[in-house]
């Protein structure tokens, strides 16, 4: 497949460091020194600049942020909570596909933290429910705690910016911060990132600093052509949630949260399917008979507004319709 490309991973690492580089240029986050000198022991990131702040996780167990559970861990951690119709479904999908890709290090050596900015709803009892549609494996907290305290952990981790934020309290920014506590590296990433790559980072990259880079050689590589816009969209913005065609999965072999979309745009009339990848949420809301009926069928999690316009959403859907086109010859051709 042509899923995990030499030159979209090439393409990943690159908006990581410009992602990294921004950071260090605007010292939203971390100060030089710590991604800088990482031969020195300690950093300036430890317990004096983290706050140790109490939260509870889904299964009622209280924890320290600090000793708990960063101090000396490579780490992912997210801000989300339950209620969220848009980026957190997506962030939660696509650590849910790291997660598996990661296997059994996760809670091992790697661990995964999503933090409510809601908890008034979001109990330890609705963090265990959400968890347990999205069918998340073990090594990975849901957690709650005081408003006041989580706001200030998501300041000290550069994930709360001021202006967003403060204003609509729900629309939070949307991202995650993946690190390594002991050497003091730090970095943001996107949801929308290829899960081979995020992967690669906590088991990798951030596991040893020391190790050199290896830069692999693209030379013998098979010439790769470009994506679409449609298929840039669905593989950064669908694929956490969709697989398209029995093969697919993104090689993960798990199963996808919604339904598979291969033949979607013959099954459907082209203005439902429009109107579905641009605002489901409304649609849902207008109990649309087919909205419904999907959304018991999949364990109640709700596609979510990705916020599309109508021509994302035809580019989109041109390249469903290829990729229908194209696997449907395939199967005529190898009977
Ligand atoms: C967080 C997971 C998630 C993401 C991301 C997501 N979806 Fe969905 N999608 C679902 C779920 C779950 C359903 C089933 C309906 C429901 O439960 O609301 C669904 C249903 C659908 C359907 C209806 C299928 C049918 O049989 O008619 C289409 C089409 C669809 N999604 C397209 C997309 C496209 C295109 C994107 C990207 C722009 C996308 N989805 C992103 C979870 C997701």
């Amino acid at each position: 497949m042509k899923l995990h490309t030499p030159r979209s991973r090439a393409l990943g690492m690159h908006l990581i460091l410009m992602l990294v580089t921004c950071l260090l240029a605007s010292q939203v986050l971390l100060a030089h020194e710590g991604v800088l000198s990482p031969t020195e022991s300690a950093t300036p990131w430890g317990g004096d600049y983290f706050p140790n702040t109490l939260l509870t996780d889904q299964d009622g167990q209280q924890v320290h942020f600090f000793d708990d559970l960063i101090k000396d861990k490579v780490v992912v951690i997210n801000f989300i909570f339950t209620s969220c119709s848009d980026s957190c479904p997506l962030e939660t999908a696509r650590l849910r596909q790291v997660q598996k890709l990661l296997g059994d290090r996760v809670g091992k050596d790697i661990f995964f933290y999503s933090i409510s900015i809601d908890p008034l709803s979001d109990t330890p009892e609705v963090l265990k429910a959400y968890a347990q549609r999205f069918k998340v494996g073990p090594g990975w907290k849901f957690l709650t705690g005081e408003f006041a305290d989580v706001t200030d952990l998501r300041k000290k981790l550069g994930l709360f910016i001021e202006g967003v934020d403060n204003g609509r309290s729900k629309d939070h920014n949307l991202s995650l911060i993946v690190g390594n506590q002991t050497t003091g590296r730090w970095m943001k990433a996107s949801p929308f990132e290829n899960p081979w790559i995020l992967a690669d980072q906590l088991a990798n990259t951030l596991q040893n600093w020391k190790q050199p880079s290896v830069e692999e050689s693209y030379a013998n590589a098979p010439e790769i052509r470009p994506p679409s816009n449609g298929e840039e969209l669905f593989r950064t913005r669908c694929a956490s949630c969709h697989s398209l065609g029995p093969l697919d999965g993104q090689g993960i072999g798990m199963r996808s949260i919604g339904p598979d979309l291969i033949g979607v745009t013959r099954q459907r009339d082209p203005a439902w399917l429009s109107r579905w990848i641009r605002e489901p949420d409304r649609m849902l809301a207008e109990k649309d008979p087919i909205a419904l009926e999907l959304y018991e069928r999949f364990e109640k999690i709700p596609m979510p507004n990705l916020r599309l316009d109508e021509n994302a959403a035809q580019a989109i859907i041109g390249f469903l319709q290829e990729e229908t086109d194209r696997q449907q010859t395939l199967a005529v051709q190898t009977p």
